[in-house]
């Protein structure tokens, strides 16, 4: 799989290389991880079709997808996104698991799941012994409180959150989001009950974003921004 890279400047660049050299931890400031955020949308911006959003996906999104799981030391989905995508262990490959540990970081990501309301969802990858996970309930899942936590007791400094909507609002809410990877995928979804990348209030101030590349693959858009916390005036 290849991507043509249009920004900031053009180039081939193979899909296994796409990620290179993003070093997630090194952004890292000293009393939470650094926090990279992806997503998946359609041309007309939403972000679930029948309830999830494997059918926005396409297969170039798989590698930046899996390339994002492959540098992290931690994984934090929403708990609806953990219900409706039915969440197993999260690097199932084996060589996958290698190329982590060469990289210097453990086989397998930590699964962080976020739950004021305790409502924790029975899906596989709490189930699997084989997955290590951590679950904060209550004020402990407060985003500052939860990413110092992460930082100290488990010494996460790269964690990549896979949405859903609701959880990434919060987040960026709390300043905590550095990048955000968007996936544009080349479909039209419409449909009368719109989910789009964010949910819940409106971001006040809005965040300004700084675009970092841009790939293209089967007409997909991969988009990678960095979030600018000095807010324009
Ligand atoms: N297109 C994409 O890239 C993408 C990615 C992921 C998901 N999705 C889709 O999005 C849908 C699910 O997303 P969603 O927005 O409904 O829910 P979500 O973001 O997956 O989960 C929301 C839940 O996260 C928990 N949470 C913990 N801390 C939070 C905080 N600080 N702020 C907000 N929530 C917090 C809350 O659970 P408690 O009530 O337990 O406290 C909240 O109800 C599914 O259809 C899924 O397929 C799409």
């Amino acid at each position: 799989m290849r991507l043509r890279r249009l920004f900031p400047d053009h180039a081939i660049v193979a899909g296994e290389r796409a990620l290179d050299g993003l070093a997630p931890g090194a952004l890292a400031p000293p009393e939470r991880p650094a926090v990279l955020a992806n997503m998946v949308v359609s041309v007309d911006g939403r972000a679930a079709v029948g309830g999830g959003s494997r059918a926005l996906t396409v297969r170039a999104d798989r590698v930046v997808f899996h390339g994002l799981r492959a540098q992290v030391d931690a994984v934090l989905a929403g708990t609806a996104t953990l219900r409706a995508e039915n969440y197993g262990r999260l690097v199932r490959d084996a060589d996958r698991r290698a190329q982590r540990e060469a990289r210097g970081l453990a086989a397998d990501p930590l699964a962080v799941v976020l739950t004021r309301s305790g409502d924790v969802p029975d899906v596989p990858l709490l189930n699997d012994p084989e997955q290590p996970a951590v679950v904060l309930t209550g004020d402990d899942a407060e985003p500052i409180a939860a990413l110092r936590r992460l930082r100290a007791e488990h010494g996460v400094r790269a964690l990549l959150c896979e949405g859903g909507p609701t959880l990434l609002r919060g987040l960026l809410g709390a300043g905590v989001v550095d990048e955000l990877f968007v996936t544009v995928s080349p479909l039209l979804v419409g449909g009368r009950s719109p989910l789009a990348l964010l949910a819940g209030a409106e971001l006040d101030p809005a965040p300004a974003l700084e675009l970092i590349w841009v790939l293209e693959a089967e007409g997909a858009l991969f988009l990678r921004y960095r979030i600018v916390r000095e807010f324009p005036a």
